[in-house]
Formats: structure tokens, C-alpha cells, sequence
């Protein structure tokens, strides 16, 4: 819908012309930049960290929406937030001290989420909902871009979505979003969806703003 946010990631952009492909993405009609950050360790995969997201921060003035896909993630939160992050989101799997990191995120000037993975219940953050401006929801097994939405989580949107009540916390869905599936998760609750594939395939401009724009008409 109009006020969805689509946060465009760019581990579907090409790597090798990352800064050019942040701006036009950004042109194409992107309201946040989706960093995935991965540690081959946490997750299955390698991407990139700290100084690549430094390096793109002055091609546009939107929104930094950082997944944090790496264990431990408390060593490089400072290093994430002097990077030009605005948003930093932790996996509730991958740190023991939710709570303590949550606050971290916070000191350092930006917004919290926490993020969980499709098998992980939402009671997992019943006790830091003060402490949130954002949870993500994945609709894939972290790692890799263009897998297979699992429905299954529409389910739990619904209830994350009434366990917060009035508070003005984000729902984030990441993985397998496309205009077939947007429509299922926004109905659920959510106001953020982020989008790799569905929004890079065809590779230049003109797809870009027809790809975010069918995912927003839906
Ligand atoms: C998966 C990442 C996602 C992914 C989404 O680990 O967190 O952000 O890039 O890609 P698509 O939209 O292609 O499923
Ligand atoms: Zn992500």
C-alpha cells in the first residue's frame, strides 16, 4: 500500500557497482536500503561489513536498515553505528544477551530491531518490546537471496502484530517477498517489507521502479 515501506536489499544488487546501484535504487522509488550482513558463521553465507557500508553511506540520504546476521554481534555494533547505520537489527538466535544488546543498539544513537528466524517462537521478545523499534520477521532461512516464501509465518505476524499493541514498533518481513506475497504479510500486520530479487531482477533502472512498484500496488 501507499504507506508500506519497501526496503530494497542489496544483496541482489551487482557488488561490483554497489554505490551506483544504492542511487538508482534509491531514484527507483525505494524508501530504505536493506544491509545483509552475514558472517559465514551464524549463517551459511559471506557478505559484507562495517567499511562497505561506510563506503555507499554518502550515496543517499535514506534510511540504513542493517540486519545483523552474525554471532557474537556485540563487537561490532559501534562499528555498524559509526558506518552510518540507522536502523541495526540482532538475531534473537545468535545473542545470548538480547536485552544487553538491544540497549547497546539504543546508546549508540540508533534504532533497535531483533530479528527472528521462521522456526523461532515470538515469545522469544515478549520481554523486550520496550526495548524495540523494529522486529523482522524472516520468511526464509537467513542466508541467501531468491528462496521460497514460508507461509508459515503469516501466522505469527498476526500475533507479533497484536503482542504490540499500541507500541510504534515496525513490522519487518524479510525473504521470498514478492507482489504474490506482500499482500498475504501486510494483511498480517506488517509495514516494512523488504525485497532482493523481486526488486533487482532485470538489472537496471526502469526495472527497479517497475518491480518496487508492482510489490506496492499489491
Ligand atoms: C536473507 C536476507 C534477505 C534476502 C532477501 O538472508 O536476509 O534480506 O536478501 O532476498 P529475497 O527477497 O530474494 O528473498
Ligand atoms: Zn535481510
Amino acid at each position: 500500500s501507499e504507506k508500506t515501506i519497501i526496503a530494497p536489499s542489496v544483496l541482489s544488487a551487482d557488488f561490483s557497482r554497489l554505490g551506483e546501484e544504492v542511487e538508482t535504487v534509491c531514484r527507483a522509488g525505494a524508501d530504505w536500503i536493506h544491509l545483509d550482513v552475514m558472517d559465514g558463521h551464524f549463517v551459511p553465507n559471506i557478505t559484507f561489513g562495517p567499511p562497505v557500508v561506510k563506503a555507499i553511506r554518502n550515496r543517499t540520504d535514506k534510511v540504513f536498515d542493517c540486519h545483523l546476521m552474525i554471532a557474537p554481534a556485540d563487537p561490532f555494533l559501534g562499528a555498524f553505528a559509526d558506518a552510518g547505520c540507522d536502523i541495526i537489527t540482532v538475531h534473537a538466535e545468535a545473542t545470548t544477551h538480547l536485552d544487553r544488546s538491544l540497549q547497546a543498539i539504543r546508546d549508540l544513537g540508533c534504532k533497535a530491531g531483533v530479528s527472528l528466524n521462521p522456526s523461532t517462537p515470538e515469545s522469544a521478545i515478549e520481554y523486550v518490546l520496550d526495548r524495540l523499534d523494529l522486529i523482522l520477521l524472516m520468511t526464509v532461512n537467513p542466508g541467501f537471496g531468491g528462496q521460497a516464501f514460508i507461509s508459515s509465518v503469516v501466522e505469527k505476524v498476526r500475533r507479533v502484530k497484536s503482542m504490540i499493541g499500541s507500541r510504534p514498533i515496525h513490522i519487518e518481513i524479510d525473504g521470498g517477498v514478492t507482489p504474490e506475497t506482500a499482500p498475504l504479510v501486510a494483511a498480517a500486520g506488517a509495514d516494512v517489507l523488504v525485497a532482493g530479487s523481486a526488486v533487482f531482477k532485470g538489472g537496471n533502472a526502469e526495472a527497479y521502479a517497475k518491480n518496487i512498484a508492482a510489490i506496492r500496488a499489491a
